[in-house]
């Protein structure tokens, strides 16, 4: 493989390489001799006959060993090999849409519904922390850690999507940028290409951090699901014209910060638009009204109506998954107890 981009290769370094056809990560030492450009030959036993040479490498990234002990991710590049998309394409591919084809994202949290969500077109997978609720059974998004985002994050990124694969930050995860950027990095390394906030100006800091060392962000406004304690549960936001300002100076800081598009959640429908007109990045909506925003992002539980025991008011599901599973499930007990 040769990395033409070599600027960003630091001899003495790890590039984490990805090989499909395996599912799984090798870690390959650049020699501290090695100037740029960096020429490598990856030789592994278990990849096709152990051939040295170019091999279709997809994305690889530049760590400091060991890769364990706080994984520094410099930034993402590919080999001229290989026809993928990084990270920083798709994430800027996102932001290009600004005012032109609206953006169809939804949450997901396991290998196979990435790869169903990919195949029908989705632009943005997002791992939510709401995964918290509708996978792991919590009250809020307030008890998800960066393991279990972690966790999650890599089930997505096995299944290789073509959208965009972004990764919550969980909550007092990123309470500085120097934290910002080391849960950052982890969720990279386990194959976030994003990793998504949630607040406006005092968060600027955080995301200029992450931008500057090449991590797409997306950021959130409006009601903040980590901030439902204090707030004292789930409100409209962007009510009064003083809200709705608040927000815009959120909204602005971040945009200064380098972010590629926000998720405008529960504002209400005339400040979302209002918003969405004046903003320079694309702002995707969920319960801002229909057709509010540059695109829409859903939970895929309340899409597919598999969460019968909460669904939001703004939810409009496609489909009754739960129904569809208990009926499976009754036929099966009655055909095993005859
Ligand atoms: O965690 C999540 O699913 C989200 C969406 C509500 C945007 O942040």
């Amino acid at each position: 493989m040769v990395a033409e981009d070599s600027g960003i290769v630091v001899p003495g370094f790890f590039i984490k390489i990805y090989l499909p056809k395996r599912c799984r990560w090798i870690f390959v030492p650049v020699p501290a001799r090695d100037t740029r450009p960096v020429r490598l030959s990856v030789r592994t036993p278990d990849f096709h006959s152990g051939k040295k040479g170019s091999i279709p490498l997809r994305v690889a990234i530049v760590f400091q060993p060991p890769p364990q002990a706080g994984v520094f991710c410099i930034k993402d590049f590919h080999s001229p090999e290989s026809s993928a998309v990084t990270a920083q394409q798709k994430a800027d591919r996102i932001k290009a849409r600004k005012g032109g084809r609206r953006i169809a994202a939804l949450t997901a949290y396991d290998y196979p519904a990435a790869r169903l969500l990919d195949e029908c077109g989705v632009d943005v997978l997002l791992v939510g922390d709401s995964l918290g609720m509708v996978v792991l059974g919590f009250p809020d998004t307030t008890h998800v850690t960066l393991d279990h985002m972690l966790h999650h994050v890599a089930a997505v990124a096995r299944a290789e999507p073509k959208a965009l694969v972004v990764g919550d930050l969980p909550i007092h995860t990123y309470d500085s940028p120097m934290r910002a950027l080391e849960s950052a990095r982890r969720l990279v390394a386990a194959g976030a290409e994003a990793v998504k906030l949630e607040g406006g100006i005092r968060q600027a800091e955080k995301v200029r951090a992450l931008t500057g060392e090449g991590i797409p962000v997306i950021g959130h406004l409006g009601m903040l699901p980590q901030r439902v304690l204090e707030e004292g549960g789930y409100h409209k936001k962007g009510k009064t014209p003083e809200q709705a300002e608040a927000i815009r100076e959120g909204a602005e800081a971040l945009i200064e910060a380098g972010v590629s598009a926000i998720v405008f959640e529960s504002i209400i429908p005339a400040t979302a638009s209002l918003l969405t007109a004046s903003l320079a990045v694309p702002t995707i909506g969920i319960g801002c009204g229909e057709r509010t925003c540059d695109g829409e992002i859903a939970v895929i539980t309340d899409l597919l109506g598999s969460f019968p025991w909460f669904v939001p008011p703004f939810a409009r599901p496609e489909a009754d998954l739960a129904g569809t599973t208990r009926a499976a499930v009754e036929h099966y007990v009655a055909r095993v107890r005859g």
